[in-house]
């Protein structure tokens, strides 16, 4: 079982940010990365349908026999954790409560914002995670059509700048010193969300405090991998060739080839 790669999605190219911090992390596992690029963007979607796709994926995933579940998704795990650990026998790792987490230790006024799609708003997902810590003030904002930048590969454009600093209004105006990247996609976005946030607020992204949840299953539960040579399988539900080349950009060359999963309609 040790040797079984780690099942990780997203509904595109966002949750390869916490691919990334999982191969550096974890250097001797292997990982099996499902993109739901057919389906997305989930963000706009209704937290039923996207319930309804990502027990799709991850059954495919769990069928190849990954030995855990990682939701490399904010809306995902907004809209299934529940489920997902309830239905599944492998241990299931999700990305909001790490950057919660995360944001907790990192503010120093005790004003956080969050920008994230549309559902994960919506779902309140972020304020009850907060819960835990009613010092601290919550601001917000769905910042949905950053998901498309993200997945067009657009990280430098005037228009990019201008709906950043569109989406960040409240967040500064509140005060906010800590920001959360509550999409998967935000972190590829770094680069303007910085310029327009400012050197004051310090910026959280799930993918690093994720992988660090995942590193301490594993060793706990006696799953980890400590020797042999990885191997990275990635799959697209949608167009194979631009996943391949898109995901080379962000993630890096252990993206060798990139197959077709065929889900959905
Ligand atoms: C999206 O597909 O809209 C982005 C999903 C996410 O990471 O929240």
């Amino acid at each position: 079982m040790s040797q079984a790669s780690i099942g990780i999605f997203d509904s595109g190219v966002g949750g390869l940010t916490v691919a990334r911090a999982l191969i550096d992390q974890l250097p001797n596992e292997s990982i099996l990365y499902v993109a739901d690029t057919a389906r997305q963007p989930y963000g706009p979607k209704t937290i039923a349908q996207v319930r309804a796709y990502a027990l799709e994926v991850m059954d495919h995933l769990v069928e190849h026999d990954v030995k855990m579940l990682v939701i490399a998704c904010n809306t995902a795990s907004a809209a299934v954790l529940r489920d997902a650990r309830e239905r599944y026998d492998v241990p299931v790792v999700e990305v909001i409560q790490p950057a919660v987490r995360r944001a907790v230790r990192a503010t120093r006024n005790g004003r956080v914002g969050v920008i994230a799609t549309r559902a994960t708003i919506e779902s309140m997902a972020y304020h009850d995670a907060f819960a835990a810590a009613p010092d601290v003030l919550l601001t917000g904002v769905a910042a949905h059509r950053l998901v498309e930048f993200a997945e067009r590969g657009e990280t430098m454009s005037d228009e990019l700048i201008e709906v950043v600093r569109d989406y960040l209004k409240p967040v500064l105006a509140d005060g906010c010193d800590t920001l959360i990247l509550g999409c998967t996609h935000y972190p590829l976005l770094a680069g303007p969300i910085a310029y327009v946030a400012g050197d004051d607020v310090t910026l959280v992204s799930s993918a690093d405090e994720t992988a660090k949840d995942v590193y301490r299953i594993l060793h706990d539960r006696g799953l980890a991998a400590t020797s042999g040579t990885p191997r990275h399988r990635f799959r697209t539900t949608g167009d194979t060739g631009l996943f391949e080349r898109l995901g080379r950009r962000f993630l890096g060359p252990e993206i060798e080839t990139v197959e077709f999963a065929a889900l959905g309609d």
